[in-house]
């Protein structure tokens, strides 16, 4: 089968109801990126930035994955899909994507302060973290996000699985963000690229098929040019 690797964006999810960051009434018009998505914000303020992130958990409960992430999901009975996603949320596997690799981290785990990296996947119950919360050796819990300034420990999986792409695919990311916007770089020249977002995005790269829609349309538009070109 062939490889489809899929670079997913906050507007992947923008369907199923979780605002975008960057858009008009998007995340960062409400909140400061300094205050709650950096670890300098987390120095200052850790009850404010547990709270940011315990409010996005509980959103977790009241969405579902849309029909975009259910299209890629059906995608794997034709190709081997990799997903390569900046978002935090579970939608792709909760559509029943199997090859999710995530870039900024995952909503629904936490990790302890102490040193170590030890990550803990939360249960339901457990969405809203608070200061005191602790890992079994006593350290504060954090979540378990790339935050601004950290490093992206994932971003050398990703660009391995990018170089071996026979197609690639992005889908809801202005490309604002480095080193994830990056990646296109990695695709092998001649690769098939195909882009889906309903706005404009600056992407330097030659013959790139641009789908202007949403997720959910444009996966559909998507479906018949990919079987037959790919
Ligand atoms: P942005 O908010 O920067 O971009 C969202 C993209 O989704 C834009 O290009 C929109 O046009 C597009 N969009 C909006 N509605 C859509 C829809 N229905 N279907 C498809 N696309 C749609 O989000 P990202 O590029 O994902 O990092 O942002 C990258 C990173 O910046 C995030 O992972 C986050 C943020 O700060 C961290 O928090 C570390």
């Amino acid at each position: 089968m062939k490889k489809l690797v899929v670079l997913t964006g906050a507007g992947m999810s923008a369907e199923s109801g979780i605002s975008t960051f960057r858009d008009s009434g998007g995340l960062w018009e409400q909140y400061k990126i300094d205050d709650v998505a950096t670890p300098e914000g987390w120095r200052r303020n850790p009850a404010l930035v547990l709270e940011f992130y315990s409010q996005r958990r509980k959103q977790l409960l009241t969405t579902q994955p849309n029909d975009g992430h259910l299209a890629l999901a059906a995608l794997e009975k034709d190709f081997d899909v990799q997903i390569i996603t900046q978002n935090v949320d579970n939608l792709h596997e909760r559509a029943g994507s199997t090859h999710i690799l995530h870039l900024h981290g995952e909503l629904t785990k936490v990790r302890s302060t102490g040193g170590g990296e030890e990550v803990f996947e939360l249960a339901e119950k457990d969405y809203d973290v608070k200061l005191g919360d602790t890992c079994p050796k006593g350290y504060q819990l954090r979540p378990h996000i790339v935050w601004f300034g950290e490093a992206v420990p994932e971003i050398e999986n990703a660009i391995k699985l990018t170089e071996k792409a026979d197609v690639f695919l992005v889908i809801g990311t202005s490309l604002n963000v480095y080193p994830a916007a990056g990646l296109l770089n990695y695709v092998p020249a001649g690769v098939p690229v195909f882009l889906i977002d309903p706005n404009d995005v600056p992407v330097y790269r030659q013959g790139v098929t641009v789908i202007r829609n949403g997720a959910s349309e444009g996966m559909k538009q998507l479906i018949p040019q990919l079987l037959k070109c790919c």
